[in-house]
């Protein structure tokens, strides 16, 4: 194994071998087909939907076979074990986010429906003709989406703050594209292709400036370092979206943290059981929250399996965490940028997170997710729900690597091998 070019003082106290003992899926030869029968994945999807550490698999599996029961509806000993659990893990989120009430975490599907909600239930009341919601060019179609649906129902506009060169907010421009008629700004605090890394708690006191709101899209930055919401210096956060399957948790459950005056003063998304404090024949009225917008039953397992990846990484701590992924990507810099014809996307490291989206001349970047995956090297190809990216980048497709805590200088060097095989097969 090549070692890395630039060592972190904190890497050798980050033992990646103990972490990786933890991920049962690491550690399981292939056992499907052709040529990678036997070899250990080389998993580079985590941007996609991490892995799993054993605990979390575990806490399902007691859930499920130890006290499962229906939530916030049973008095008998399992009901109240679940809601305890539950009431554990909400309280894990708001210690990760430093939030000042629980009451401000509300369980959801994931991120995708977090933003959903605050476009439907806090948009849809608050946008007038006429209004500004300010989204920017790295965004994923999550982030993009149900803001083009409620701005063309309310009469408002969407803009686009534009990037620089070298693919990072263009934040010269942001006075110019923050007005008094912006009511909100929805930005991603990591890119999903980019990697670009953006300070939300700079753009959120701009925001704040001319009277208008900020939604952090945390999907990605989550795992590899928290957001505080609370600055205390007019960087505070209004709505932040999260999903516990990039957080090392369960698919299917994720977290809308809002601030707790406005899910006041929104109205809910989802009528159901649960979320009202009274039903009448011809009106209901509303549960405070988080349960006004946690209609039905929530994904139960997955919300306290999810407190359970925090607790994970909360151990291994987010700075060596950070540190030992630093070294790592800069390492991957260096290895793929020494491959004729392989572009990266994305700013420099010090700019950005452990993803790495390229592009090589003549190669379609599906042949080439396709020719990695025989040497067990698995990464994601396309657009990345990122289609006005990709346009404004003059491509379609590109592949993308993305690490996580748990990969290793190793890997990078199989995916260069795999890369390089790629290329001699499709030469
Ligand atoms: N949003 C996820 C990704 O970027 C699915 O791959």
């Amino acid at each position: 194994m090549n070692e890395p070019s630039t060592a972190s003082p904190f890497e050798t106290s980050f033992d990646v071998e103990a972490v990786r003992r933890d991920f049962p899926i690491l550690n399981r030869p292939l056992e499907d087909g052709r040529r990678r029968k036997g070899m250990p994945p080389a998993f580079l999807d985590s941007a996609a939907s991490a892995q799993k550490p054993a605990c979390v698999i575990e806490k399902e599996r007691e859930v499920e076979e130890q006290y499962f029961a229906n939530a916030y509806r049973g008095v008998y000993y399992f009901g109240a074990r679940i809601d305890e659990e539950l009431e554990a893990s909400r309280d894990r989120v708001r210690q990760l986010l430093n939030a000042e009430s629980s009451d401000e975490i509300a369980f959801t599907s994931g991120t995708t429906m977090s933003i959903n909600i605050v476009a439907r239930a806090w948009g849809a009341k608050f946008l007038e003709p006429g209004d500004e919601v300010l989204i920017t060019d790295m965004e994923h179609h999550a982030n993009i989406v149900p803001w083009q649906m409620i701005c063309q129902e309310r009469g408002a506009t969407l803009r686009w703050l534009p990037l620089t060169d070298d693919l990072r907010l263009d934040l010269s421009q942001l006075d110019e594209y923050l007005t008094p008629k912006t009511k909100l700004v929805a930005v991603t605090s990591m890119s999903n292709v980019l990697g670009t890394i953006n300070p939300v708690h700079e753009i959120a006191r701009k925001a704040h400036a001319v009277g208008a709101k900020i939604l952090v899209d945390a999907a990605q930055s989550t795992p590899h370092g928290a957001i505080d919401v609370r600055t205390g210096d007019g960087g505070e956060i209004d709505f932040l979206a999260l999903s516990g399957h990039k957080l090392f948790g369960p698919t299917g459950i994720g977290v809308l943290y809002g601030r707790e005056a406005l899910l006041k003063e929104m109205n809910p998304f989802l009528g159901g059981g649960h979320m009202i404090s009274r039903v009448f024949k011809d009106h209901s009225e509303w549960a405070d929250p988080p349960a006004k917008f946690e209609a039905g039953t929530i994904p139960i397992v997955q919300a306290i399996a999810m407190g359970t990846a925090i607790d994970y990484v909360e151990g291994l701590g987010f700075a060596n965490i950070h540190n030992y992924e630093a070294a790592l990507l800069r390492y991957a810099h260096e290895k793929l940028e020494a491959i004729p014809g392989l572009k990266i996307l994305g700013p420099a490291c010090e700019f950005k997170g452990p993803i790495i989206s390229f592009t090589i001349e003549r190669v379609s970047a599906e042949d080439l997710a396709n020719l990695l995956d025989i040497k067990g090297v698995f990464v994601r190809h396309g657009h990345h729900c990122t289609m006005p990216l990709h346009d404004k980048l003059g491509i379609t497709a590109s592949v993308r690597a993305s690490f996580a805590m748990y990969n290793t200088h190793e890997e990078v060097d199989r995916l260069v091998e795999a890369i390089n095989f790629a290329l001699e097969r499709l030469a």
